[in-house]
């Protein structure tokens, strides 16, 4: 009996990949297809994959043409898999030409012509959501550069009064002036404007019908926050904060950890969150950091703090603050959280718990490694996550899918968004000067 093996995502399944799976199967008696699985495409960067691996499964075996379907999970596999089902001939699309020649030291290795004219990228792109982007920094262009790393999205036009810091990709999109004009173009909009203008411009876009992915803080003051929530939901439209770090696969991979006890009951959270850096015109130190340095903390313990105070010591020239630290006291636990564009320190992050301790080296907030310690340093674990475009393309890839309703927007809840909201409303009018 002639094996043959296949692999691929299958993503939204087309005659393509019929065609392949078709002759692939005319090579032998037996057709073996490995799909690929989620956290193996990210890894090599196939990001937003429509289907689950479940759905993509079932595609291969709605053809009838499998004898045998498995999961590809990591690299190497496939000379895992070849030896380990005795496999006599390994095939794929032509797209691979010279790739998997290696291979030949186990088995024959086939590639077949790729149909031309359709992909699942192709079908991805299809009815792509219209992005506006709104804002005067430099961060802009960084949205945009992220933007071509993710299918099913385009950015439609750019509303700025400081064209100079356009990147030359985004001098390519329409250009305006004004905010209104933009949102007739458009079915979302990304805001990265002067903290201050959050409010309205994502309350506008809402009343416009337009989905809204908001840099933080979304609201200078929570009840605002809760009320932009309150349109998005009236009105069907994904309204969802924009903090990097919330959508790193090492930071969610250890709020998950620490949430399942593995360090015992948490007692404290301590961030820092500094750089020496000026910052644009319109933004303090906790408007800048305190999203990212409180994001932990609120998820960790929660939103439901019995108090909390804010120590600032504020630019003169300026007026807004350059360090800041709030301690949050909790029921049974503590936290604080220190930020500065005047003050430099080291960016890490402990989780203190009964049985062990999380740590973050600096920079925390982009980090793709952790380690979870004990009072026994035999027992302490490291763990590696890739992280590309420092989150930036997973909140795209996150917000595209929460507006095709394939996934809720839960990387950082309401509750989140809006306490931190509230954390800088108190800071406004509490904060006591250093
Ligand atoms: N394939 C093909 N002809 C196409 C598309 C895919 O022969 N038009 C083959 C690929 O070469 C591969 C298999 O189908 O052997 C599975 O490919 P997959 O990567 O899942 O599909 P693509 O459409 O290429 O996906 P993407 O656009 O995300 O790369």
């Amino acid at each position: 009996m002639t094996k043959v093996i296949t692999y691929g995502t299958y993503d939204l399944m087309h005659y393509g990949h019929v065609r392949l799976l078709e002759r692939a199967k005319a090579l032998g008696d037996y057709l073996i297809v490995g799909v690929t699985a989620e956290d193996f495409d990210k890894q090599r960067g196939k990001i937003n994959v429509k289907q689950s691996l479940e759905e993509r499964i079932a595609n291969v075996r709605a053809t009838g043409l499998a004898d045998q379907i498995i999961v590809e999970e990591y690299e190497g596999q496939k000379i895992d898999d070849i030896k380990r089902y005795d496999v006599d001939i390994f095939t794929v699309g032509s797209d691979w030409v010279g790739v998997f020649d290696y291979l030949n030291e186990y088995c024959k290795v086939v590639y077949l012509d790729r149909t031309q004219g359709i992909s699942s990228t192709q079908l991805r792109q299809e009815n792509s959501v219209k992005i506006g982007i709104v804002g005067a920094s430099r961060v802009v262009n960084k949205f945009g550069n992220e933007c071509g790393y993710v299918n099913g999205i385009e950015v439609a036009g750019v509303c700025t009064d400081n064209t100079k810091v356009l990147s030359e990709e985004l001098q390519g999109a329409e250009l305006t002036g004004d905010f209104t004009q933009l949102l007739t173009k458009v079915d979302a909009v990304y805001i990265y404007s002067t903290p201050e203008l959050h409010y309205d411009q994502a309350k506008q876009a809402l009343l416009a019908g337009k989905h809204v992915l908001c840099e933080s803080p979304i609201a200078l003051k929570k009840e605002q926050c809760i009320e932009l929530f309150q349109i998005a939901k009236e009105k069907g439209l994904v309204l969802q904060e924009s903090i990097k770090t919330a959508y790193s696969l090492a930071y969610s991979r250890l709020v998950l950890l620490a949430k399942g006890g593995k360090i015992g009951k948490i007692v404290s959270v301590d961030t820092s969150c500094t750089s020496l850096k000026d910052l644009p015109e319109g933004w303090g130190s906790l408007d800048d950091w305190g999203p990212t340095a409180m994001l932990p903390v609120l998820q960790l313990l929660g939103t439901d703090y019995r108090s909390i105070e804010v120590l600032s010591q504020f630019n003169e020239e300026t007026g807004f603050d350059s360090f800041t630290k709030v301690n949050f006291r909790y029921d049974h636990s503590v936290a604080s959280v220190k930020v500065a564009n005047g003050v430099k320190s080291e960016g890490e992050l402990i989780v203190s718990g009964t049985k062990g301790y999380i740590y973050v080296p600096a920079p925390w907030w982009k980090t793709d490694y952790f380690e979870v310690r004990f009072e026994n340093p035999d027992n302490n674990k490291r763990y590696f996550y890739q992280l590309d475009g420092e989150g930036i393309r997973f909140a795209i890839v996150s917000f595209i899918k929460a507006i095709e309703g394939i996934q809720s927007t839960g990387y950082i809840e309401e509750s989140v968004s809006e306490a931190i909201s509230g954390v800088i409303e108190y800071s406004k009018e509490n904060a006591i000067v250093l």
